[in-house]
């Protein structure tokens, strides 16, 4: 079998729709709670490659699936450029923070940054190693502007005003901010190429966040800087670019950004991706992660439209956002089956 998603991804027609899930190694799964709870920190996890390898393979096991993503978090960076960072139970990360342009010129940058991500790069390398030959290895970071975003809030924040007041206002620090976290994401994206990773794919969860001028500013520029960087140093990698809400902004996004795929969140209709944004980008996405909770025929319904609507050679189908830990196992069985059935009775789909 071909590696579907790198086929899709380098404009070829794959010999099935590829299909992942954001965060699909995470707590929905048994085995990963069990190791987790062992481990006791989810940091820790991630920076012991043995153990980020093992959970990383842990969906591929249960399911049908086209790609791995590198196990890890977008706030590993921010955590190697200096500032402190713990997740704790039932609160979510928390992170030193930076407000003002001493706080920027204190992190740290360069070598010292990746050499505390090393461990990750080893993570990606034994990954390699152990994929069956269809399954592609997507490499990730944060964008940017919700990189900066944790990183002024703090951690997560219920609308994020005081970053966004920041992004409005286009203060200095805040886009030397940016410019930085731009400069260290493409030396941690070509770590994680140079070790494996055959695609990788930039987070922009809170673009939605951005007012139009905004978003322009600090979500596609800074990304379309990370793609032209990445494009020159690693010609061929695909990049797929994910700024979750963008709403009418991603019509463009990828033209404008050089991304080779836009990640689409469940508010966008399957007849627009299908008519409209597959014919200037591959799309990723956009099943709710609720109806995947649902599952049963609301699932099969929302499926259904998907596949009936995108040509799987212009589609790798994926969640509209990160599966959550109450999703029933079989109900991303039954998706998967879902997908491959629709897509043997309909081969025009391809
Ligand atoms: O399977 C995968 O997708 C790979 C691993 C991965 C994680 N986080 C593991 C994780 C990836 C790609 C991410 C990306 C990430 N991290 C994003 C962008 C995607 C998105 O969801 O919008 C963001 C915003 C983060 C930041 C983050 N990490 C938050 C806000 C939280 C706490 C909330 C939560 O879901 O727990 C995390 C923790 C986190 N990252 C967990 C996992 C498996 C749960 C940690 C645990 O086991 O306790």
């Amino acid at each position: 079998m071909d590696k579907a998603l790198l086929s899709v991804l380098t404009g070829r027609t794959p010999e099935r729709r590829p299909i992942w899930m954001m965060r699909q190694a995470g707590r929905y799964l048994p085995e990963y709670r069990k190791l987790r709870t062992e481990v006791g920190s989810f940091l820790e996890l991630c920076y012991t490659p043995e153990l980020a390898c093992e959970v990383t393979l842990q969906p591929l096991r249960r399911f049908d699936l086209d790609a791995a993503i590198l196990f890890a978090d977008i706030l590993l960076i921010p955590q190697a450029m200096g500032l402190d960072l713990s997740f704790r139970e039932g609160e979510g990360p928390v992170l030193g923070t930076v407000r003002d342009m001493g706080g920027v010129e204190a992190l740290d940058g360069g070598d010292s940054v990746l050499d505390r991500l090393a461990p990750v790069t080893d993570t990606v390398g034994r990954v390699a190693a152990k994929l069956d030959d269809h399954v592609t290895l997507i490499g990730f970071c944060g964008a940017p502007w919700t990189v900066a975003s944790y990183m002024i809030e703090g951690g997560s924040s219920p609308d994020r005003r005081t970053a966004r007041l920041a992004a409005a206002r286009g203060d200095d620090w805040f886009e030397a901010l940016i410019d930085r976290l731009v400069s260290v994401s493409v030396d941690y994206l070509s770590s994680q190429i140079a070790a494996g990773a055959e695609v990788v794919q930039i987070f922009d969860s809170w673009a939605g966040d951005l007012a139009a001028a905004e978003f322009e500013r600090w979500s596609v520029a800074p990304v379309a800087r990370m793609v032209a960087m990445l494009k020159e140093r690693h010609p061929g990698v695909p990049v797929i670019g994910f700024p979750r809400a963008a709403g009418l902004g991603y019509e463009g996004f990828a033209r404008r950004t050089g991304v080779d795929a836009v990640g689409v969140d469940a508010s966008v209709p399957p007849r627009w991706l299908g008519d409209v944004l597959s014919r200037e980008a591959v799309v990723q996405g956009n099943i709710d992660p609720v109806v995947l909770i649902a599952g049963g025929e609301t699932l099969d319904r929302a499926v259904d439209r998907l596949t009936e609507a995108v040509p799987a050679r212009r589609h790798i189908l994926n969640l509209g956002h990160g599966i959550v830990p109450q999703t029933p196992i079989d109900h991303v069985e039954r998706m998967v089956a879902r997908v491959r059935h629709n897509d043997g009775r309909d081969a025009s789909g391809c």
